[in-house]
């Protein structure tokens, strides 16, 4: 099974896309965690995707349409949770030919729906484990024991340089100017299925997983 998740920034992609893994056995495809990998080079192309990474617009179709197919070249058995990609019609299309030429198809595009205001509380306040990559947020996610983390018990954990208020309505911007032609799109292939991001982390895993099973 293969599926995207698709939201605004801080709608819970990650948090979701990680629960989802572990209840399914797919692998979750993350073009944001590939690129801040690929940022840490020292190269001229990590540092000019470094620098529109922290001003929060998109990275070009061409990079990140490359990595996903560097990665679904490998034998992911249980499928492939796309989080964070597609952002772009083309980014779409591209998807869309990848998976035919592998004889896959795309079986649900999840749609995280969560207010504006929300997502600005939520992006600012989160940080997560540097061993791991479990995400928490200051308020609403914290560790059980202060600093250790729940997953793995590690103690070093990180903010991103993007997650500032600044950053973040740049990010809002490129969603609402780019991603979000995708709803319409991926609604007229008959494979969206919205979902209420507002709810508890738990319940929403839930709503998805069900989603997932009936599919
Ligand atoms: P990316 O890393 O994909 O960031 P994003 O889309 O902005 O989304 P986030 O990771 O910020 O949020 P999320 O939806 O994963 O939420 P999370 O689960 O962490 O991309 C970063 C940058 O890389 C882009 O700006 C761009 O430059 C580049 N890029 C990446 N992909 C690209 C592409 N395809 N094309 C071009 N450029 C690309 O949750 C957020 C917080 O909320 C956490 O603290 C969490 O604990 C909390 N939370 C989650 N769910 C809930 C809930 N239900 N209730 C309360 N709190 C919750
Ligand atoms: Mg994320």
């Amino acid at each position: 099974m293969n599926i995207i998740l698709l939201g605004p920034p801080g709608s819970g992609k990650g948090t979701q896309a990680m629960r989802l893994v572990g209840e399914f056995d797919m692998t979750q495809l993350s073009t944001g965690d590939m690129l801040r990998s690929a940022r840490k080079s020292t190269t001229g192309v990590g540092q000019r995707v470094a620098a529109v990474m922290d001003r929060g617009d998109l990275v070009t179709d061409e990079i990140v349409i490359s990595l996903i197919e560097e990665r679904l070249s490998d034998d992911l058995k249980g499928g492939a949770i796309f989080d964070g990609f597609p952002r772009t019609l083309a980014q779409a299309d591209a998807l869309g030919a990848l998976l035919d030429r592998m004889g896959q198809r795309l079986d649900r595009v999840i749609e995280i729906k969560v207010d504006d205001e929300a997502l600005v509380r939520r992006v600012t306040g989160r940080f997560t484990c540097a061993q791991c990559g479990e995400v928490y947020h200051d308020e609403t996610r914290k560790p059980v024991v202060a600093g250790v983390c729940d997953v793995c018990g590690g103690s070093d954990f990180s903010r991103r340089a993007d997650d500032n208020e600044v950053s973040f309505r740049t990010r809002l911007l490129a969603y609402y100017r780019d991603t979000a032609p995708l709803i319409g799109y991926y609604h007229a292939h008959r494979k969206l299925v919205p979902v209420d991001g507002l709810a508890p982390i738990g319940e929403i895993q839930e709503e998805i997983a069900s989603i997932l099973r009936r599919s």
